[in-house]
């Protein structure tokens, strides 16, 4: 099985995307931009009637690693995938199929802000809900954009990044 990356950006074609398909050379993951689907705020009375599901059993089903890619927005990840990754909740209690499948499925996280400047905490988020889900958290990378283009550092940190993704893939 191969991997998929989960695109989490308020416009498909943007800076994420750029960095995604540099990365995705040699790893030809699968590609799935949040944007193009309906996916609605977390409901504790579990009544959305979305594409959230259709989603997840494509991650599921069809592959071993996942890869989130999101741009900063305001010093965290993009309401998409905060969004995207409330609904996962949805995985542990009404459909504990997909929470099973998630256990033992890999994540990895890639963040593009506008500059080299990266928090700390940045990725917490990222690795405790992989550690919650038993999912192996297998690294991150901060990006950014700068004239347009990816830097030759920021290059060399993709490299690096698709290296580590490479690692034991499976
Ligand atoms: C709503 C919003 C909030 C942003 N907040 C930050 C921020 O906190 N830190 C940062 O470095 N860049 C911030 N940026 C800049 C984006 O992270 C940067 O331009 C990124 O490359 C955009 O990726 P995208 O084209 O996929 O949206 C923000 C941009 C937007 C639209």
């Amino acid at each position: 099985m191969s991997g998929i990356i989960i695109q989490g950006s308020s416009r498909s074609m943007g800076n994420t995307f750029k960095v995604i398909q540099e990365l995705n050379k040699g790893l030809n993951y699968s590609h799935l931009d949040l944007l193009k689907y309906d996916i609605g705020y977390y409901d504790y009375a579990h009544s959305n009637d979305d594409d959230f599901i259709d989603v997840m059993r494509t991650i599921v089903d069809e592959h071993s690693t996942l890869v989130i890619a999101t741009p900063v927005y305001w010093y965290t990840m993009s309401g998409l995938i905060k969004v995207f990754m409330d609904r996962i909740t949805e995985c542990l209690n009404t459909d504990k199929d997909l929470g099973r499948r998630l256990r033992g499925m890999r994540m990895a996280v890639l963040a593009c802000g506008s500059d080299n400047i990266k928090h700390s905490w940045y990725f917490e988020p990222f690795r405790l809900s992989a550690d919650y889900l038993g999912m192996h958290y297998i690294g991150d990378v901060h990006t950014w954009i700068e004239y347009e283009s990816i830097l030759p550092e920021v290059m060399h940190r993709i490299e690096d990044f698709r290296t580590l993704i490479m690692e034991g893939k499976h």
